[in-house]
């Protein structure tokens, strides 16, 4: 709606995991070299850990992208809230493109893992790497669940893990994992990702602003630091704020965004 008097080609501040859009702060950068670390040297399981809307999705659809097809089959499970037989399926219906057996009996848990293990081992055979991400982890409540995970990484050659293990989830899945010390024990690394600092979240705003489109900012100093105050420095919360100024700005023809009118904007902000 007011692209157009912005002079953006599109939306900068969209709450959605578009990789396009990934500001590369130090710890974004760090997390993301962490997990490819144990995706490529064969680590078994890695865990990221974050405050909420600091990018751990986002981060995951990164990862995705930087993957890429050729040399990895990745399966993305964003709702882990589910039994751990339906984890399983979502699982291997995320690895395999062919259809599942549907007759009750077919669906234990047995059969899901023997798929499992003959898609582990054909990936394997065609040199390409499994890689099992778990996003919202923090958000499973039942033990088996874990624990039916901790039994998937039992999956392994004499000199190999068969598949790599992410568990992303806010920083109570900490607390979680530490309950479950055979599970945690296999956890080779971990990240985490925080609220981003002043200086970032101004070149969070800018970096936003040149993908749209835009090559200087639109912001003024003084509002960008009253959007740090106001918004603690969470990118989804950055972003919701920005979206209202731009909106706010627009209404009002204004041609830049001052404290003046970040503060009209904050007041809709919740
Ligand atoms: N480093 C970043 N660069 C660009 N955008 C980001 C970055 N980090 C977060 N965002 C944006 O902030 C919003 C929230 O990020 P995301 O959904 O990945 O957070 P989350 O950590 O998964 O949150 P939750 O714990 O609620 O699931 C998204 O729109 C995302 O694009
Ligand atoms: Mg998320």
């Amino acid at each position: 709606m007011y692209e157009e008097y912005w002079e953006l080609r599109e939306k900068p501040f969209r709450n959605t995991p578009d990789p396009r859009f990934l500001y590369h702060s130090s710890q974004h950068e760090d997390a993301l070299m962490k997990l490819i670390y144990t995706i490529n040297e064969g680590m078994g399981a890695g865990m990221m850990t974050g405050v909420f809307g600091c990018g751990k999705t986002l981060l995951g659809r990164a990862l995705l992208k930087d993957l890429g097809p050729e040399k990895y089959k990745v399966a993305f499970i964003t709702n882990p809230v589910v039994s751990s037989t339906e984890l399983l399926r979502a699982i291997v219906r995320n690895l395999k493109a062919a259809s599942l057996p549907t007759k009750q009996t077919e669906l234990l848990a047995d059969p899901l893992l023997e798929n499992l293990n003959e898609i582990f081992m054909n990936n394997l055979r065609d040199g390409k790497e499994t890689v099992i991400i778990i996003d919202e982890a923090h958000s499973i409540q039942d033990e088996k669940i874990f624990e039916e995970l901790r039994l998937l990484l039992n999956f392994q050659l004499e000199d190999r893990f068969l598949f790599t293990l992410l568990l992303f989830g806010q920083p109570e899945l900490k607390e979680k994992v530490a309950n479950l010390k055979q599970l945690e024990q296999r956890i080779a690394i971990r990240c985490h990702l925080d609220r981003l600092n002043e200086e970032d979240t101004e070149k969070y705003i800018l970096h936003r602003l040149k993908v749209a489109g835009k090559a200087e900012s639109i912001f003024t100093k003084e509002a960008i630091k009253l959007i740090f105050e106001q918004t603690g420095g969470i990118p989804r919360r950055i972003n919701h704020l920005c979206d209202l100024c731009l909106l706010t700005g627009y209404g009002k023809r204004v041609k830049e965004i001052d404290e003046k009118l970040l503060k009209e904007a904050a007041e809709k902000f919740a």
